[in-house]
C-alpha cells in the first residue's frame, strides 16, 4: 500500500509535467517536427476533440477492487494494454531512442513497435530489449522483403507494416522551418538494403517525397506471404481499406490517420474506430493510434472497439525527458489512471470494457 496520497510511485507525477521537461530539451523546429500535423493540422485537433465527447459511466459498488489489465495481441502477452509507437528519428530526441521506449515497454510488461526509419538497427534494438522489442515496422517499399528477413532473424513475432504513407504528408510546420534534421537519426535499417545500395539520402528522399514504387494491396500480398511472421497493417482508417488489408492477409490492423502527420483534414482516428471494428467482426485484433494522452483515452478507446492502443508522441515526451525512466513513468502513469477507471467504472478485466460503459455527448 502506498504511503502517499498518490496512487502511484513514480518520478513525474503528470504527462504535463514530462512533456514541460521534454519540451526544455529540444530546439523549436524539433518541437514542431514532433508535435506538428500536417496541413492546417484540423486532424491534430480532431484526435484530440474525439476523446473528449465521450464519458465513462460510474457503477457504483460494482464490487471490482483488482480489475485485471492483461490481454495479448497476436499471442504476445501485455501486462497493460498500451504499445509504444514506431516513430523514426527517434534519437533526434534521445541518443538512446528505441533502445530505451523498448527497454521501458519491457519493464512495464509490454511491447514496443520498433520503426525501419529509427536510429538504431532492429538487430540492435531487440538485443538491447528482447522482451520488448517484440514487433518491427516497416514501410512496403521495395526492400520490404529485405527488412523482413532481418526482423524474422532477428526474432521478433510480428511485423508491422505502415500502410498510410506512400509519400509524407504535407507537414506545415516542418517546410516553415526548413526542417532539416540530421539524416543518420533515421539511417538504423537504411543502410545496406540490397536493391544496389541506395544511400540513407535515397532511402529517405523516396519515404518523404514518394517515388518509393508504393505497392497497391496485391503486390503487398504477394510480398506479405513470404514474411513467415504474422503482419499488421499500420493506418486503417475506413471498413473498405480494413477489409482490403485482411484480404491481403493482415492479421491485425491498426486505426490510425498517423498521428495527425498525413492527410488533413482526416477523420479521428476514434471517430473511425466503431465502423472499422463492425466491417471486421469480434475476432481481429484492432489496435488504435493518434490522439491517446491519458488512461480515460485507453478506456475510450477500448470501450468503442479497440484491443490495445498505442502511444506515440506521449512515449516520445518520456523519452525526450528522461529516457527508459520517461517512458516508464508515461506508460505507469497510463496505466494506472486505466486501473482507477476500471474500479470506478466496474470493469473488471479488459474484455470487460464495453460501449455499454461509455455516453457520448453531442457538443
Ligand atoms: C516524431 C514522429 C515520428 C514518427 N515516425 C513514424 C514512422 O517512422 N513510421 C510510422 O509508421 N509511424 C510513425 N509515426 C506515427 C506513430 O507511429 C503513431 O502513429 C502516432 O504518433 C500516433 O499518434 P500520437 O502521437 O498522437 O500518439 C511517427 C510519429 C511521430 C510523432
Amino acid at each position: 500500500m502506498s504511503s502517499t496520497l498518490y496512487p502511484v510511485d513514480v518520478e513525474f507525477g503528470s504527462l504535463n509535467e514530462i512533456h514541460t521537461a521534454a519540451m526544455s530539451t529540444m530546439s523549436s523546429e524539433l518541437a514542431d517536427y514532433l508535435e506538428g500535423g500536417a496541413g492546417l493540422e484540423v486532424t491534430l485537433d480532431a484526435n484530440r476533440a474525439a476523446f473528449t465527447r465521450h464519458r465513462i459511466l460510474p457503477e457504483p459498488m460494482s464490487g471490482v477492487q483488482q480489475p485485471s489489465l492483461r490481454t495479448s495481441v497476436l499471442g504476445i502477452e501485455l501486462a497493460t494494454p498500451i504499445l509504444t509507437a514506431p516513430f523514426g528519428g527517434d534519437g533526434l530526441f534521445h541518443p538512446d531512442g528505441h533502445c530505451a521506449v523498448a527497454t521501458a515497454a519491457e519493464r512495464s510488461g509490454t511491447v514496443d513497435i520498433v520503426p525501419e526509419a529509427g536510429t538504431h538497427s532492429y538487430e540492435h534494438v531487440r538485443r538491447v530489449a528482447p522482451g520488448g522489442a517484440r514487433i518491427a515496422q516497416l514501410h512496403p517499399f521495395a526492400h520490404a522483403a529485405h527488412n523482413a528477413e532481418r526482423i524474422v532473424a532477428a526474432g521478433y513475432d510480428a511485423i508491422c507494416v505502415t500502410v498510410d504513407s506512400a509519400i509524407g504528408g504535407f507537414r506545415t510546420r516542418n517546410m516553415h522551418n526548413r526542417f532539416a534534421p540530421d539524416l543518420y537519426a533515421f539511417s538504423g535499417n537504411l543502410t545496406g538494403l540490397g536493391e544496389g545500395d541506395p544511400s540513407v539520402a535515397e532511402v529517405m528522399s523516396r519515404l518523404v517525397h514518394g517515388g518509393a514504387q508504393p505497392w497497391n494491396w496485391t503486390q503487398l500480398a504477394a510480398t506479405a506471404r513470404h514474411f513467415r511472421l504474422p503482419w499488421i497493417a499500420k493506418g486503417i482508417l475506413t471498413p473498405a481499406a480494413a477489409e482490403r488489408a485482411l484480404q491481403a492477409g493482415a492479421a491485425a490492423l491498426v486505426v490510425s490517420n498517423h498521428g495527425a502527420r498525413q492527410i488533413d483534414p482526416a477523420p479521428a482516428s476514434l471517430d473511425m474506430l466503431p465502423a472499422v471494428r463492425r466491417a471486421v467482426g469480434p475476432e481481429v485484433p484492432v489496435l488504435l493510434d493518434s490522439g491517446v494522452r491519458t488512461g480515460a483515452d485507453v478506456f475510450l478507446a477500448l470501450a468503442l472497439g479497440a484491443d490495445a492502443v498505442i502511444i506515440g508522441r506521449a512515449a516520445i515526451y518520456g523519452l525526450a525527458a528522461a529516457g527508459v525512466t520517461g517512458v516508464t513513468g508515461v506508460l505507469d502513469l497510463l496505466t494506472e489512471e486505466l486501473r482507477v477507471l476500471m474500479i470506478l467504472s466496474g470493469a473488471a478485466s479488459i474484455a470487460d470494457i464495453t460501449a455499454e460503459r461509455v455516453l457520448e455527448v453531442r457538443p
